[in-house]
């Protein structure tokens, strides 16, 4: 894996791309963690910053957890990171349901990360404010930074059991944004309001990696991959730089099994 992140994302014949199949959730995290840390190693050398956004759910914890342990926690370039989410709901940051929220228990809270560094989505706020609010951030936020445009290092996301990711919902119009970045997006007819970033955002990443695990998900997975219409959200995440990555594990995995799944 490191020799992927020899040049960072400069490096044109550098590839994260594939599927990786794990014996363990916690053996997927510890390798998510691993990337992320290279893959910031890599940026930080070469442009001076890394950043990331972090999906919302459950699986992530794993990974935030993993990086707020003894074992990785003092290995991070906090300073040097700049997180950001992919999606949140449409809540307070103390409300349970906050992805704001929970990295900040499982992450942000432990590790020396310096506030101005953390950037989230009002939840609270009205939904089209704070997307349009979030987007003008992330736009200030590389062009202040010199970018040529609104790119993040690294986007994590999940999977839902419906094909969603982030909160790019199946049929959801926020599928089919061309043009903003951030919007305002429902799970379902009357689902809770939610922000997500949008496809043009995500696939303009340098890495786009998902994180996938249990077998609850081995149906949709199977499908995902299978499928090459474009029905599922997840199978229109396809990075322009190419660095699609599925770390995945055997639970997840549980019906690919011999079908050639990489091992991890
Ligand atoms: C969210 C996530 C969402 C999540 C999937 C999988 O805000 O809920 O962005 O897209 O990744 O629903 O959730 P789990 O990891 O909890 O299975």
């Amino acid at each position: 894996m490191s020799e992927v992140f020899k040049n960072g994302r400069a490096a044109s014949s550098g590839r994260l791309k594939g599927f990786y199949v794990f014996d363990s959730p916690e053996e997927l995290f510890r390798t998510a963690a691993r990337v992320m840390i290279e893959l910031c190693y890599a940026e930080v050398a070469r442009k001076g910053y890394f950043t990331v956004a972090l999906s919302g759910g459950s699986t992530p914890l794993g990974l935030y957890a993993m990086l707020a342990s003894d074992e990785f926690r003092e290995r991070v370039a906090w300073k040097d990171i700049h997180f950001f989410w992919g999606d949140e709901r449409c809540v307070g940051p103390d409300d349970e349901r906050s992805n704001y929220g929970a990295a900040l228990r499982a992450l942000l809270s432990k590790a020396n990360i310096p506030a101005g560094n953390i950037r989230r989505m009002r939840g609270e706020a009205p939904p089209k404010e704070a997307a349009e609010e979030y987007e003008r951030g992330i736009r200030e936020f590389f062009r202040e930074m010199g970018a040529h445009g609104p790119s993040f290092d690294l986007v994590f996301l999940g999977l839902g059991e419906d094909g969603h990711t982030l909160s790019l919902f199946p049929g959801s119009g926020a599928l089919t944004e061309r043009e903003r970045l951030v919007v305002e997006s429902r799970s379902g007819k009357d689902g809770p309001a939610r922000l997500t970033m949008t496809l043009p955002l995500i696939n303009n990443s340098g890495v786009c990696a998902f994180l996938v695990s249990g077998h609850a998900k081995a149906r949709i997975l199977r499908a995902v991959m299978g499928d090459g219409s474009g029905r599922y959200p997840a199978g229109r995440v396809s990075p322009r730089s190419g660095n699609l990555v599925w770390f995945v594990d055997r639970g997840a995995a549980s019906t690919l099994e011999g079908d050639g799944g990489t091992e991890g």
